[in-house]
């Protein structure tokens, strides 16, 4: 469905992806997995067209949606929800969905409301709390309300960078969930999670990305989870006694 081959990108002089090869295959779960700086928010937000890759190709059923605008990406039937949640904290709950249709607005109002419908019988604590600012939600209610608001694209592939950062573990659960559960409804999940441990337990096929490349590929219960889960969080770099890698942001976060 998504075919990555050999996508460079880089922010200036700093080289954050050296020719990534992926793909994701439809109707499946693909986790990517790797420590902090490793490249998986900029693939992602190459990808979504937020960020021109230097050299590389990305096809998306079949066409070469390369460099696109991220407009004509969301159209084509990808959507994204980004690291940090990034919902609109002065908008309320529907203003936010209905913010997540903007690209068919104009087009069949009844049809977005039909949506917002849909999602929140999905999410019903998102339709009680429908008039409620989305900067005073809970963090997982956040997150619930950025992955509502990217299913009102009407995605085929839906991206989630890290949607379980910084949450308590029950909420990490139901967000585990959820994913879970629009997998089974039929849209393909390609998700960038630190949490290997529940990434492989839903995964069907994943990615280990490392300093930009990727190292490994597979099946779940092809690396044994304690390896995957060093080279995830460490990288298999300093695993072999190497100075630490530069780890990002001290809180964990890029961009
Ligand atoms: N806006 C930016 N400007 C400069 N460098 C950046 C920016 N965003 C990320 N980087 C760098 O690019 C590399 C990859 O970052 P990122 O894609 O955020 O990694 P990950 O999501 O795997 O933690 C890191 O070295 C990071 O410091
Ligand atoms: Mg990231």
């Amino acid at each position: 469905m998504l075919e990555i081959d050999g996508i460079a990108a880089a922010y200036g002089n700093i080289e954050a992806l050296r020719g990534v090869d992926l793909s994701v295959e439809e109707g499946g779960i693909t986790c990517l997995l790797g420590p902090n700086g490793a490249g998986k928010t900029t693939l992602m937000m190459t990808i979504a067209g937020l960020l021109k890759p230097r050299r590389g190709t990305i096809g998306f059923l079949d066409r070469d949606i390369t460099g696109m605008r991220p407009s004509g990406i969301v159209r084509r039937g990808i959507a994204l929800v980004p690291e940090n949640r990034l919902v609109f904290p002065d908008m309320n709950v529907h203003e936010n969905l209905v913010a997540g249709a903007y690209l068919r607005l104009g087009k069949r109002k009844s049809q977005v409301q039909q949506d917002i419908d849909h999602v929140f019988e999905r999410f019903p604590r998102l339709q009680e709390r429908s008039k409620q600012m989305a900067g005073t939600l809970s963090g997982g209610e956040q997150q619930m309300l950025a992955v509502a608001r990217a299913l009102m694209a009407r995605p085929r592939l839906l991206m989630m960078d890290e949607p379980s950062l910084g949450l308590a573990p029950l909420v990490v659960e139901e967000i585990f969930r959820i994913i879970s559960d629009l997998n089974a409804d039929g849209t393909t999940i390609f998700l960038v999670e630190q949490n290997a441990h529940m990434a492989l337990q839903v995964a069907d096929h994943f990615y280990l990305l490392e300093q930009g490349q990727v190292s490994f590929s597979g099946k779940p219960g092809q690396l044994s989870e304690h390896e995957v889960i060093q080279r995830a969080y460490l990288g298999k770099g300093q695993a072999r006694n190497q100075p630490a890698p530069d780890q990002g942001r001290p809180d964990g976060t890029a961009l």
